[in-house]
């Protein structure tokens, strides 16, 4: 019901060349790029902060979808709404008032992302549903790029479609890890439209054939 949309993760690419990695993803097709913030506090893993999303901003023009792994979201926020993100995904495990932290996104003037652990059920995002304009079911345990799809999360994106239109809600559901066009196509027919793919893109012989064929999946 909503276009699909292929969003590269960064984490995936060179990062001896950013500007290149992503200026070959827009050419390659990406709609957006996926940015994994990780602060090796509510994941094992440290990544990159604002200053990555503020370098990507100024040096090329893409839709900046930032994924925050961090467990204070409420308390990086401005520094990511300063460095250009364009949508801001914060966990509904993280520590914070989620419902405020949604609304202080939405205020700043981003599109703001609800996210759920692979283990964490359906009904731990419904309070928010009707103030997000993304749900993020994760399809790996975040921390880390390049894991195997977890087939056990496609009926909560089932579910996210059915609440989705009971309500007349008009959210983007999102996956996220281990997507490449096998896996994107049973997320697509499970009812999601973000695909992001980080090793099955940015590590691939052919990055526009690689997009390409997660988007006719
Ligand atoms: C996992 C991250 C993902 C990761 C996906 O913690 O949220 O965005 O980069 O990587 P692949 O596509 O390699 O599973
Ligand atoms: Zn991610």
């Amino acid at each position: 019901c909503r276009d699909r949309v292929i969003a590269p993760s960064l984490l995936a690419a060179d990062f001896s060349r950013v500007r290149e990695e992503v200026t070959r993803a827009i050419h390659s097709g990406a709609d957006w790029l996926h940015l994994d913030v990780m602060d090796g506090h509510f994941v094992d893993n440290i990544s990159f902060g604002p200053a990555m999303v503020q370098a990507v901003h100024e040096t090329n023009d893409i839709y900046l979808d930032v994924h925050l792994m961090v467990s204070r979201p409420d308390h990086y926020l401005p520094r990511f709404v300063a460095a250009g993100a364009d949508l801001i995904t914060v966990h509904v495990e993280a520590d914070h008032d989620v419902g405020c932290t949604l609304r202080k996104i939405q205020e700043a003037g981003c599109k703001a992302g609800l996210a759920l652990n692979p283990a964490t059920p359906f009904s731990e995002a419904i309070p928010y549903l009707a103030h997000v304009d993304l749900l993020l079911c994760m399809t790996v345990v975040p921390g880390f790029g390049g894991q195997a799809f977890m087939g056990e999360v496609l009926p909560k994106i089932e579910e996210a479609v059915r609440y989705r239109e009971e309500h007349s809600l008009s959210y983007h559901i999102e996956v996220d890890g281990g997507i490449d066009a096998l896996t994107a196509a049973r997320c697509a027919k499970a009812g999601a439209n973000v695909m992001v793919a980080g090793s099955s893109t940015f590590k691939a012989p052919d990055m526009a054939a690689a997009i390409k064929s997660i988007r006719e999946a």
